[in-house]
């Protein structure tokens, strides 16, 4: 369990809301996942599917209704794991007469870090994050992606092993999301793990080792990016200098349409099941057809959400 940072079994949150009529909403669904050491574990699901109920389980700000986990090999609630973990919420409330140097001064003093310790980190910190110049400047100033930036600064300050992080670029522009991509992609280096909650799905397939697709409170789905982007036995050909005969050999093969225009002439571009590959490419290489990619098909993770959510 040394390498396993977060791990549930059943874990399952029902909400009751009313005092008299009382209204069960069953948030998450008995959940089964492991994450390992230095790992990037995006969770991903539509609006209202458990993701962050499932981030404040793990905080143990609620508790479970059954089911149990794990966080750092400690049962959840253990205090000495909460020290060891970063989190940044779905919406982040900062005092914003504060600079940022006074906001991570203030948070390292409630982790007890001695002063000297606590003026090393936040330099480091703010560098890292890209705020090293605007130090000394009141949050009231900041854009929404350095507000961002000062929220994510803030949750480093103990120097978490786990970070959690919850909608981490949501109302970003893409130059904001990028920053914010760009500075957990420096925490992965530096072999911390990340448990990301999204619904941008292109900011998971840019970062992710591994996600999960929750949807009402389940797990549809969860696998490595690269597995599960990958369709099985699939195979996507491209080639150029398609003649009339190879283009006539290729269609007793599999049914083809090239496409002729000015600056590709006869270009093929084909998905095919991997035992027709060697046929296609004997014709193609016997009529002096160019080959310029043999390639797995890879599905959108936008497919395999929907695929995921409507199942
Ligand atoms: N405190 C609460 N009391 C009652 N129901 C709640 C509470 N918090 C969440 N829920 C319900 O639990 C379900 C899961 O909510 P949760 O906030 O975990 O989803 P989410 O995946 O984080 O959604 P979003 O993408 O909108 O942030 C929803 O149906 C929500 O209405
Ligand atoms: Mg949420």
């Amino acid at each position: 369990m040394a390498d396993i940072v977060v791990k549930t079994v059943n874990l399952t949150k029902e909400y009751v809301i009313g005092i008299r009529k009382k209204t069960r909403v069953l948030a998450l669904d008995h959940l089964d996942i492991e994450i390992n050491k230095g790992e990037t574990f995006g969770l991903l699901g539509p609006n209202g599917s458990g993701k962050t109920t499932t981030l404040k389980l793990l905080l143990d700000f609620i508790s479970p209704s059954q089911g149990q986990g794990w966080v750092l090999g400690k049962r959840l609630g253990n205090i000495e794991a909460k020290n060891r973990i970063g989190y940044l919420s779905e919406v982040s409330y900062l005092y914003s007469y504060l600079t940022a140097w006074e906001l991570l001064d203030f948070c390292g003093s409630l982790f007890g870090i001695a002063s000297i310790e606590r003026k090393r980190r936040i330099d480091k910190i703010l560098d890292l994050v890209g705020l090293a110049e605007k130090a000394h400047v009141r949050l009231s100033s900041y854009s929404k992606g350095m507000l961002q930036r000062a929220a994510l600064a803030q949750t480093l300050i103990n120097d978490p092993d786990l970070l959690l992080l919850d909608e981490p670029t949501s109302g970003l522009d893409p130059i904001g999301q990028r920053e914010m991509r760009d500075v957990f992609l420096k925490l992965r280096e530096q072999g911390k793990t990340l448990f990301l909650c999204s619904h941008q799905l292109s900011e998971a397939e840019l970062i992710c080792d591994r996600i999960g697709i929750l949807h009402k409170g389940r797990l549809s789905k969860i696998g490595k990016l690269d597995d599960l982007l990958t369709m099985k036995h699939a195979v996507k050909i491209k080639a150029t200098n398609i003649d009339k005969e190879t283009n006539d050999k290729l269609n007793k093969i599999i049914e083809i349409s090239i496409v002729e225009d000015e600056a590709d002439k006869g270009m093929l571009e084909i998905s095919l099941d991997e035992h027709l590959v060697n046929d296609v490419i004997d014709v193609l290489r016997s009529n002096n057809s160019r080959i310029l990619s043999i390639m797995p098909t890879k599905r959108s993770l936008e497919e395999i959400f929907v695929e995921a959510v409507e199942n």
